[in-house]
């Protein structure tokens, strides 16, 4: 099998699953819950901004209830012990569980809970309290806050510095994401055409799992432990095959 040295990470909702954090799709899923066009779409909050504040605080606040789980802190270990080359990880996911289980470097592509947007200078703020229409800019003072999250019909955040490590990578690892959402969904068949063994982790198959060479199947918060022990133990694939 293909030596290995730069690794990258997607990860989705299903990760923070077993965190109690709810996932977007399954019938009891967030999607389930409120109309997508309301809550995560520009227009929507066009249309009722108290609405979308509030939606994203009640996700806010919770964030102070929930805690990493042992799939959130085998990715920090992987970072922290491999040697052979880099270890990037970008995330579709808006808590902080990777940052609370001592991941460095996040790629938040979707956008933060605990952070807000000036819809007015374009700041950034760190964020960790309730938001809402009255909120103003520490930067420039105007109420024009909104959620720093990536909405339906947006671009996500740092697309470009994606574009280089999906070119970089010998092995790219996909976890807790149906793959129905783009472009991350594209991630996969852009990293396998250009020749990295990649591996998904999920409950069962995803939209794409046509572009991975292995799917792990099961809880994130079981696979995840034993393959990066494997993996940092061996420092290669063969594990796979015995
Ligand atoms: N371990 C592994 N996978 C899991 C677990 C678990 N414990 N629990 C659930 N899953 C899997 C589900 O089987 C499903 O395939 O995680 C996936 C979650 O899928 P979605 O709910 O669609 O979440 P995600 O893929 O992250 O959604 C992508 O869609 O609505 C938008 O912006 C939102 O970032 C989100 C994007």
């Amino acid at each position: 099998m293909k030596e290995i040295r730069n690794i990258l990470i997607l990860t989705g909702a299903g990760i923070s699953a077993e965190s109690g954090i709810p996932v977007f799709r399954s019938e009891t899923g967030l999607w389930e819950q409120h109309r997508v066009e309301d809550v995560a779409t520009y227009e929507g909050f066009m249309r009722n901004r108290p609405l979308v504040h509030e939606f994203y605080n009640r996700m806010r606040r919770n964030l102070f209830n929930v805690r990493p789980n042992p799939a959130h802190f085998a990715l920090a270990r992987l970072a922290n012990e491999w040697k052979k080359g880099s270890v990037c990880l970008i995330t579709q996911n808006i808590d902080n569980l990777h940052e609370a289980a001592g991941s460095g470097n996040v790629i938040h592509m979707h956008g933060e809970l605990m952070r807000i947007s000036c819809e007015s200078c374009g700041a950034v703020v760190d964020w960790d309290k309730d938001s809402s229409v009255d909120t103003r800019c520490p930067k420039c003072g105007e109420a024009a806050m909104r959620p720093h999250i990536v909405w339906f019909g947006e671009i996500p955040y740092h697309m470009e510095h994606i574009d280089e490590l999906l070119r970089d990578c010998d092995l790219f690892m996909s976890i807790g994401t149906s793959g129905v959402v783009y472009p991350a969904a594209n991630f996969a068949r852009m990293t396998h055409a250009l020749g990295a063994y990649n591996i998904e982790f999920n409950l069962e198959k995803s939209a794409t799992a046509g572009s991975f060479d292995r799917g792990i199947y099961g809880k994130a918060g079981t696979t995840l432990p034993e393959f990066v022990d494997s993996l940092l133990k061996t420092e290669n694939l063969d594990f796979l095959d015995r």
